[in-house]
């Protein structure tokens, strides 16, 4: 297993950040990709390259170069995301796109230019970040939630499809984790002052931003990944939480929805 090819994307913070940092450490070659890195910004152990997976360019490049370092990708790990926090019913079409375009449809198109190397080679792994909430939602995520549902619906479709090509697919699905930089986390222009839903948005967004920062320890699931990606069989979820919200999940799948509900929305509406 050691000395196998991973890219990864959205490696210059947070959990791409440690988990090409720990591929690096269990001696997998990594190439990893961010738009920093076009800046000059490095991680130990990684080939760093320029990568924008909103553009098609910038991924061509990025592959070109990656597959010239290293060879063809053993492992693709899709992990680039950005949230912006608002209401479903005023968030602008463009931002919407925003986060689909980096979290759906980049993932996509990584995969698209990965998958051909791998099938001619009868074998690659592909690793797509989704989140607990690719499978529930909580108040004023509804773009990033509604990202990684596709995430999970996308990878499960891929996961039958390329399976007969000896191709496996893992999702991962972090709970809440420390050290994802504020940078990605943007407010959406369509909370004014003066909307209607201010007042539950900045009790439900200070609960979101509390519990990251208290949230789990981000080189512990890098760890997790590394270990998983040295398995002969690699699991098709990696759900990566603390109990509390693994507990969520569980009951957000057994309970009625009005139950459900009244739990999640008195938590975001709650003051710290
Ligand atoms: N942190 C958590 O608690 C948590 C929980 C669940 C799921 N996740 C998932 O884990 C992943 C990482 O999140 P994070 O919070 O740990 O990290 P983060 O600090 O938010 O970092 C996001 C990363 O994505 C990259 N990125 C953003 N837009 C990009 C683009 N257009 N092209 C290429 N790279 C791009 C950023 O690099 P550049 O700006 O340099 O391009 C950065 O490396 C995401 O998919 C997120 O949804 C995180």
């Amino acid at each position: 297993m050691k000395e196998q090819v991973v890219w990864i994307t959205g490696a210059s913070s947070g959990l791409g950040l440690h988990t090409a940092r720990a591929l690096a450490r269990h001696g997998f070659r990594v190439a990893a990709g961010a738009r920093s890195f076009g800046n000059g910004k490095t991680v130990e152990g990684c080939r760093c390259l320029p990568l924008d997976v909103t553009d098609p360019d910038s991924m061509d490049a990025f592959c070109r170069e990656a597959e010239a370092a290293f060879g063809p990708p053993d492992i693709l790990v899709n992990c680039a995301g950005m949230l912006i926090l608002g209401a479903c019913e005023s968030y602008p079409a463009e931002e919407l796109r925003q986060v689909m375009e980096t979290n759906f449809f980049g993932q996509a198109a990584m995969i698209s230019r990965a998958l051909p190397l791998m099938r001619k080679r009868g074998h690659g792994r592909i690793v797509n970040f989704s989140s607990i909430n690719g499978l529930l939602g909580i108040p004023f995520e509804g773009a990033y939630t509604a990202s990684k549902h596709a995430v999970e619906g996308y990878s499960e479709c891929l996961a039958l499809e390329v399976k007969p090509f000896g191709i496996e697919v893992m999702l991962v699905e972090p709970g809440d984790h420390r050290s994802g930089s504020r940078a990605y986390r943007c407010h959406s222009a369509g909370i004014t002052p003066d909307s209607p839903y201010k007042a539950h948005f900045d009790l439900g967004t200070a609960r979101i931003a509390h519990d990251e920062e208290n949230g789990s320890d981000p080189d512990k699931l890098g760890e997790r990944i590394a270990k998983a990606l040295e398995k002969r069989r690699l699991p098709r979820r990696l759900r990566v939480a603390s109990a509390d919200q693994r507990l969520a999940v569980i009951l957000h799948d057994v309970l009625p929805a009005w139950a459900f509900d009244r739990i999640i929305g008195s938590y975001y509406r709650k003051s710290l």
